[in-house]
């Protein structure tokens, strides 16, 4: 499974990039899983104003910076998307990213990990909304991270001790979404082959 950890915020001073590094060092532990850590701060994206949904569009011709951003998606068999909550919903800088999309993603799972005073919930119901959007499929499993990262988590993404081993914790939430989003990459990519 190649895998991409998706960071969902670019703003100075984020948070959502350490619980990124997090995920992507316990996905690569998984056998068989590969993955990349992809930042949007290196896709940068006009607001999306294409004149046809991109969907609907045979004829399209994405600006250089969209082409960048989906011919690195479509490399992918599997995503998580790492969303903080922005007034009860996803950031907008996600949002815009995955309107450009049209069908790089299609029939391909997606994890979600959230973060925010609630663990990032309303974040994650509008995020699974969206992603079937695009044709993705987004599994049943997330990550609601309800502590404050900045005070639980390293720049490097380890996470404290006495959370990485609390019973029903935030790591045993991360290793049952990354096994369940492995089970639906090899049951995707079958159908899709
Ligand atoms: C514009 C804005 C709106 C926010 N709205 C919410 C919110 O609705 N619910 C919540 O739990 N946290 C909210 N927060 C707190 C963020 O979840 C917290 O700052 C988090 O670190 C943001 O992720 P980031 O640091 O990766 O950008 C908000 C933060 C910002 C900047």
């Amino acid at each position: 499974m190649k895998l991409q950890v998706i960071i969902g915020s670019t703003r100075p001073g984020r948070q959502s990039d350490k619980l990124a590094r997090w995920v992507s060092t316990h996905a690569a532990d998984i056998e068989g899983v590969e993955v990349e850590l992809v930042d949007l701060v290196d896709y940068p994206l006009a607001l999306f104003d294409e004149a046809i949904s991109p969907q609907y569009n045979p004829n399209r011709s994405p600006s250089a910076a969209a082409k960048k951003w989906l011919d690195k998606l479509s490399e992918a068999d599997a995503y998580v998307l790492v969303t903080p909550e922005y007034n009860r919903s996803t950031s907008g800088v996600l949002k815009n990213a995955l309107d450009y999309v049209d069908f790089q993603m299609k029939d391909k799972p997606v994890g979600i990990v959230a973060h925010g005073s609630s663990g990032g919930g309303q974040a994650v119901g509008h995020l699974r909304a969206i992603v079937t959007g695009v044709l993705a499929v987004t599994i049943p499993q997330a990550v609601y991270f309800a502590h404050r990262v900045s005070e639980v988590v390293s720049e490097k993404g380890e996470i404290t001790e006495e959370l990485a081993q609390k019973p029903g914790g935030p790591k045993s939430a991360l290793d049952g979404m990354l096994a369940s989003l492995k089970w639906y990459s090899d049951a995707l990519q079958s159908a899709r082959d």
